[in-house]
This record gives structure tokens, C-alpha cells and sequence, in this order.
């Protein structure tokens, strides 16, 4: 029989080694190896204590009385959105973001909108003095709402303060980072203490039915800090997003067990905090530049609401051995897959060419759907012609060049519509779909290679030699 020796387990990603490390060689943390299993709990029970007999308790069938989450709406409607409709009692959220983007303007705005409302809600700051929370609360106008701050980091004091007196709603925890408990040794800001930190605060929510929010920050290759588990242990990972340049905000749910996954909320950050974007089409199309060659409107689809965004293409001959292809918000293997099937089947030539695709407003798409409309970016920016400024774009396209229908054809339709629209250009099978009532004017796109011809043929300065082999002699 084999011999059991000790197991060591690093407490940031499970692997099991069989000696102690001081580094973790799978996840490269350092200090997140412990011992663990028979020998080591033998020495933790101590001698003499017998081990615990499992108490039976008893199961339950599937169906049977179900109550609704108790949700408790914030009245800032995007986030609601977001998380499916309000904050659930008991649940634990934890909200990403980069160090500035406004976690915590949004979030002493949500206090502040709960706590008028008539609910108890507590602001924990781990990072600001009570003086810095309250100026920034001054300058939002909220100075005013009753909610109740603290500056404070250990954990445990935290939660014997919440369970005095009425159980808060709502509490914020602003960073889980700089949370620290005295039930594990390691120093504050380790792996250790952010898992130890959220899973005291998470009891705490269950026991108590409050909701929690836990502020997260974000490393630079967009996780958030700290181990991938707290991600695990909480109800609803949100990520807040955004480029720093630009104004608008955009909430996204990253896990949600409540509610969907892929709601997102715009706002916009103004001088007086962080202000709801309800028709956010309206907003990423504010800037267009109408006329130019190599943009094109994509009429998305943002959970259950539609979406129009400008999609820039820039196409230049390079100058360099391997041309470059860059990408902002947006997949960087599905530009390399349009560009292979424009180069395949639609007789474009793009091998001697730099390609920069960027989606406007800081957005980042993740549908397939938008395929049709940074292609006619594409081929916008290299044929030098413009894209008619009032149409839009979507259809998905496949390997063989051919342009596939998408979701929610209607609800894209109907927003174009809406801002003013009057020509769509969609795959052939959603023509037929939206019939002709749809108050646009379709044109229907079997294959990439037709789209091709038909804005070579709106060519400004003669068509480019790269286009030519598209159109032939048409
Ligand atoms: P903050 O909420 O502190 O970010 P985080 O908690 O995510 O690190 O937001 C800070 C930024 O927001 C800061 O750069 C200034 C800007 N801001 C405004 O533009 N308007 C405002 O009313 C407030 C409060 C902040
Ligand atoms: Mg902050």
C-alpha cells in the first residue's frame, strides 16, 4: 500500500504538492501553501477528542413553496437593470473596476438613494478618511441623505457595529483589499485576508439578510485583485467599465445568480457624479462623423436592449514586413477571421495593409452580429467610400463568406428606426423576416462578397487596385 504523506494545498488556486513551498509554482502567490488533510487535522483536533458524528437532516424535494428573491430596488435604474431588478437581501455583489472609473461615486450615490428611500444603509470605507467620503458627498448634493459612514478596516469590528440595532439593507464595502481579519495571521492585502475578510462579510450577509456590496480593484490585465475564489463566493461579480478618456460608464453583470449575465448600464460621469444614460444609442452616436469613409452604424443588442454604435475602420498600406491588425473593443480573433474571409472569398486584398478596427464611446461588443458592420468598415476605409450616413449594419458572417441571420432582427430594426434611420443593411433571411412594414428600407445580404461589390461601387477617387478583382469590371 502506498504510504499517505502530508498534503500541501495553495490556498489561491488548489494545486497539491507534497512538500511545503514558499512559492506556489502553479499560480506563483507566495505564502498560500498549507498543509491539509488527515495528519494535519489530527494535530488541529487535538488528542483525545473523538471525532464528530454527522448529524442526519432532512432533504427536500424540488418542488414546493418558492418565494420571489426579496429584491430592494435602488431607484438608479441602469444599475437595477444590471443586477436583475434590484439588490437581493442577503446576497453578497462584488462590483470591479479600475482605480478611478467612480466605484465609489456610484456607490455612495446608490447609499444615498437607498437611505432617502427610508432604508438603512452603511458606507464602510477602508481607503478614504470620513472627512474625504463626506466632501465627495458635498459635491454629488448628497450631503444631505442619512446615510452612516465609517472609516475601517478590520473586519471583525465592522460586523459586531452591523449587528447592533436594526440590520442595514444595504452595506458597502469600499475595498474588500483593505479589509482584514483576525481569523487568519497572513498581512492585510494578501490573498489570505481578501478570502478570509469576504468570507466573514458574507456570513455576515446571510445571517443578517443585508445586502453587501464589496469593491474590488481591478490588476491591469483586467481581473479583479486578489483570489479568483471571492469571484466564486459571492452572488453577482459586476465589472465597471470604461476608457478613462471618455465620459460614459458602462456597468456589465460578469456572473449574476439572480438575474441575467448580459444586461449592461450606461452612464455618464458629470461634474455632479454619476448620471443615468436611459437612450444610450443616442449618446455613442452623438459624434458621428458623417460622410467619412470607413464608418459604419452596427445595431446591436446589449442584453434585451438594442444598441446602435459607430464601428471605425482605418486601412493603410504599411510599411512594415508583418502588417499590424489592432483592435479596440472588440474580439481581436473575429477582425482576423473577417479579414480572412474578405481576403478568401470577397477577392479583397489586405496583406499589405495596417488595420485598425476601434468601436466608438469606449463600448466593447461581444457579438457575432457586428461581423457585417466592421466589414463594411473595412472595406469603407480601403476603398475610400463612404458608408450611406443613414444606415445601419448586422448580420453575422461565416467562414464561407456567407452572412448569417442574428437575434433579435425587430428590436434592432425598430431602434434604427427610432434615431432616425432609413436604410438597413441584413442578412438575406431577416429581410424576408421584418416584412416591409419595418419603416426602414432593407437591403438584403446573401454574402459578404455582394456587400463588397456594392461599396467598391461607391468608390470616390476610381476604385483602388485592391478592390478591383471584387468588382471586376461591373
Ligand atoms: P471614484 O469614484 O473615486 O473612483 P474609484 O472609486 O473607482 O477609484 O472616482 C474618481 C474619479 O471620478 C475622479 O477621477 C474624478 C471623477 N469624478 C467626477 O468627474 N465627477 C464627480 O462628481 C466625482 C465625485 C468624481
Ligand atoms: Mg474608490
Amino acid at each position: 500500500m502506498a504510504r499517505r504523506g502530508p498534503t500541501f494545498v495553495c490556498q489561491n488556486c488548489g494545486a497539491v504538492t507534497g512538500r511545503w513551498q514558499g512559492k506556489c509554482e502553479a499560480c506563483g502567490e507566495w505564502n498560500t501553501i498549507v498543509e491539509e488533510g488527515a495528519a494535519a487535522d489530527a494535530r488541529m483536533a487535538g488528542p483525545g477528542r473523538p471525532p464528530r458524528k454527522g448529524r442526519p437532516f432532512a432533504l427536500e424535494p424540488l418542488a414546493g413553496e418558492t418565494h420571489e428573491a426579496p429584491r430592494l430596488p435602488s431607484g438608479i435604474a441602469e444599475l437595477d437593470r444590471v443586477t436583475g431588478g434590484g439588490f437581493v437581501r442577503g446576497s453578497v455583489l462584488l462590483v470591479g473596476g479600475d482605480p478611478g472609473i467612480g466605484k465609489s461615486t456610484l456607490l455612495i450615490q446608490t447609499a444615498a438613494a437607498l437611505a432617502r428611500a427610508g432604508h438603512r444603509a452603511v458606507y464602510i470605507s477602508g481607503e478614504e478618511a470620513v472627512a474625504q467620503v463626506r466632501l465627495r458627498a458635498e459635491r454629488l448634493g448628497l450631503a444631505a441623505a442619512p446615510v452612516e459612514l465609517a472609516a475601517e478596516t478590520s473586519v471583525e469590528d465592522i460586523i459586531a457595529t452591523l449587528t447592533q440595532g436594526k440590520t442595514p439593507r444595504l452595506v458597502v464595502i469600499d475595498s474588500i483589499q483593505t479589509m482584514w481579519t483576525d481569523a487568519v495571521q497572513s498581512a492585510p492585502g494578501t490573498v489570505t485576508q481578501v478570502r478570509g475578510s469576504a468570507q466573514a462579510l458574507i456570513r455576515f450577509a446571510k445571517r443578517a439578510g443585508a445586502a453587501v456590496i464589496l469593491v474590488g480593484h481591478v490588476t491591469k490585465d483586467g481581473q479583479i485583485a486578489g483570489p479568483r475564489v471571492v469571484e466564486h463566493m459571492v452572488d453577482a461579480v459586476l465589472s465597471f467599465e470604461g476608457e478613462g478618456t471618455h465620459l460614459f460608464r458602462i456597468m456589465r453583470a460578469v456572473k449574476n445568480r439572480f438575474g441575467p449575465t448580459d444586461e449592461i448600464g450606461v452612464f455618464e460621469m458629470t461634474g455632479s457624479g454619476l448620471r443615468e444614460v436611459a437612450n444610450p444609442s443616442e449618446l455613442f452616436l452623438s459624434e458621428r462623423d458623417l460622410g467619412s469613409p470607413g464608418t459604419a452604424v452596427f445595431a446591436g443588442v446589449e442584453g434585451t436592449r438594442p444598441l446602435l454604435v459607430e464601428i471605425q475602420a482605418l486601412v493603410a498600406p504599411t510599411t512594415l514586413g508583418t502588417p499590424r491588425r489592432a483592435v479596440v473593443g472588440w474580439d481581436q480573433s473575429r477582425l482576423s477571421m473577417v479579414l480572412a474571409v474578405l481576403e478568401a472569398h470577397c477577392g479583397v486584398k489586405l496583406s499589405g495593409h495596417d488595420v485598425y478596427l476601434n468601436v466608438a464611446g469606449g463600448l466593447r461588443i461581444q457579438e457575432p452580429a457586428a461581423d457585417l458592420a466592421a466589414a463594411a468598415a473595412l472595406v469603407s476605409s480601403l476603398g475610400n467610400a463612404p458608408l450611406p450616413s443613414d444606415a445601419v449594419f448586422f448580420g453575422e458572417v461565416s467562414l464561407s463568406g456567407a452572412v448569417r441571420p442574428v437575434a433579435q432582427s425587430a428590436a434592432r430594426l425598430k431602434e434604427a428606426h427610432k434615431l432616425g434611420f432609413a436604410r438597413a443593411f441584413v442578412p438575406e433571411p431577416a429581410r424576408g423576416e421584418a416584412g416591409p412594414d419595418a419603416g426602414l428600407a432593407l437591403t438584403g445580404i446573401g454574402g459578404l462578397a455582394d456587400l463588397v461589390a456594392d461599396i467598391a461601387q461607391r468608390g470616390r477617387r476610381g476604385r483602388p487596385p485592391e478592390l478591383k478583382a471584387a468588382v471586376g469590371d461591373r
